[in-house]
């Protein structure tokens, strides 16, 4: 029979996290790697589209308070995730955690949920992507096939020399006699995934200098953004004054304006924040895991922070929000101040900077898979290193191809949301498990220590419980099917082929 409750013991970890060879992740990264790396999983979707709608839906320019109770929230759980992966040093994460504390079933459970963080991650930031790429080309009058450019159904319309949405076009136009076609499949998305998957597989280090680089075309397109904005804000105070009174806009009913606004702008661009955690998943890669995982994973969550807010009330004072809800906000922005780069400038960040997202989140997707595969939950080509690349060659491909077809198929919000679900339920069982952790064997030697637990654990599982319940039903239930594929997996193939289960069985004999 097997024991559900089977926890992997701490000592088999560590010494998994200390083995080295040809048939293991390669040791590469620095504390600078992985702060871009977390940066690079970082910012993205979230603030070159969705900061825009959160201020014209939600908030108005308050949606800067919004940034700092999203922050908040992550920062309860950016310290626990600190404390498991300076302790533990592999590429599983929550997983990982999970299985070291709460045992095996809710540990495959957590590997399981986490695909709808990272992989469907990486898919809405496709469509993301394929968005501004698509808009980009279109500056230089370069068409793609516009049935290509989108998903099934989803009608665009020809307008100022651009294939754009219903929702982009200004209010009230008639589309009568309008040339239009409607979506058949999102090809420049599923070829975006492909392309990641193949500089995935060919190296960690490549990956990573790769990553580096487009971080820093993503930090300079948000830098310019800002020193233009502030320059403008300057000259202009009386605008500002105007763009940002009422700072928080009297409320319109529930979760529009007013302090509940705030709140609803909150968990709406939760989303932003998502990808700090994904640097724990290349703790196994780290140089000096101990030192450099909390660096890399509160670092990442700082400067995120700083950014996001600075854009967002910049971006608020430089237009009225009312005129924020669009799909590229940050150059509607910048049109403002009539410099006819600047938005340009944005579309180029937003292409490079949602590429490293899509990189890091699948990154992630296939180290987990490879932890789990490691211990025997899933099967086994999911764990094999190629030998000279040293990554998880046949796991990246796999998910690669997969996740391919989700952005080419499925509309951005509906995986967006499933997205922020995934991440909430993992944030909630890595807070439990440093809380039982430190109940269970408080004397561990521990390299970073959470602060004031059980205080922080309780507040990071109370507001993830609290944005998990602002979700919609119909994510709940995608959400409760998915976990219920998982059970069926787990309990077919993952308990006979468990090693710690294994281990258990010869003990007993
Ligand atoms: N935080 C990531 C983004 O905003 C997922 O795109």
């Amino acid at each position: 029979m097997a024991k559900l409750g089977a926890i992997k013991p701490m000592s088999a970890l560590l010494s998994e996290a200390h083995t080295e060879g040809q048939h293991e992740l390669k040791r590469a990264l620095g504390p600078v790697n992985l702060i871009t790396l977390g940066i690079g999983a970082v910012i993205g979707a979230g603030i070159f589209v969705l900061t825009g709608q959160a201020a014209a839906i939600h908030a108005g320019p308050a949606v800067t308070l919004s940034f700092i109770v999203a922050g908040i929230t992550c920062a309860f759980a950016g310290l626990c995730y600190a404390e498991f992966a300076a302790l533990i040093p592999i590429a599983g994460s929550a997983y990982t955690y999970g299985y070291a504390t709460l045992g095996e079933f809710v540990a495959w459970m957590i590997g399981w949920d986490l695909v709808l963080e990272y992989a469907f991650g990486a898919a809405t930031v496709a469509s993301g992507w394929s968005g501004y790429l698509v808009s980009l080309l279109q500056d230089f009058h370069i068409y793609v096939p516009p049935q290509l450019t989108t998903t099934r159904g989803d009608v665009l319309y020809f307008y100022q020399a651009h294939w754009l949405p219903l929702s982009s076009l200004p209010m009230g136009i008639n589309t009568a006699g309008m040339r239009h076609v409607t979506g058949v499949f999102n090809l420049v998305a599923f070829v975006a995934i492909l392309a990641v998957t193949f500089i995935l597989v060919v190296g960690i280090e490549e990956s990573a200098n790769l990553n580096t680089a487009m971080v820093l075309i993503k930090l300079s397109a948000v830098g310019v953004f800002l020193v233009i904005g502030i320059a403008f804000l300057v000259h202009h105070p009386a605008l500002a004054k105007i763009n940002w009174h009422p700072y928080i806009p009297p409320s319109e009913g529930p979760g529009r304006f007013g302090l509940g606004g705030i709140t609803a702008g909150a968990a709406s661009i939760f989303f932003a924040y998502i990808g700090f955690d994904a640097v724990s998943t290349a703790a196994q890669e780290a140089k000096n895991p101990q030192r450099d995982m909390p660096i890399g994973i509160l670092g990442t969550l700082v400067v995120c922070t700083i950014l996001y807010i600075l854009v967002s009330a910049v971006m608020t004072g430089m237009v009225s929000y009312k005129t924020l809800n669009v799909a590229d906000p940050m150059a509607v922005a910048i049109d403002v101040t009539g410099i006819a780069w600047g938005s340009l400038l944005v579309k180029v960040g937003a292409v490079f900077g949602l590429a490293t997202v899509m990189l890091v989140m699948l990154l992630a997707q296939s180290r987990i898979f490879f932890s789990m595969s490691r211990d025997g939950l899933l099967w086994k080509w999911a764990g094999k290193i190629h030998p000279r690349f040293r990554t998880p060659y046949l796991s990246n491909l796999v998910v690669g191809v997969i996740v391919a077809f989700l952005p080419a198929l499925l509309p951005i919000d509906r995986l967006a949301e499933l997205v922020n679900m995934g991440t909430l339920l993992a944030f909630t069982i890595v807070c439990a498990g440093v809380w039982i952790l430190r109940r269970r064997m408080p004397n561990l030697a521990r390299p970073f220590k959470t602060p004031w637990v059980p205080l922080v654990p309780i507040c990071g599982i109370v507001t993830a419980l609290y944005l998990i319940w602002t979700l919609p039903a119909l994510t709940k239930e995608v959400v409760i099917a998915w976990l219920v594929v998982g059970l069926l997996i787990y309990f077919t193939y993952s308990v006979k082929h468990s090693k710690v289960q294994k281990a258990l069985g010869t003990e007993r004999k």
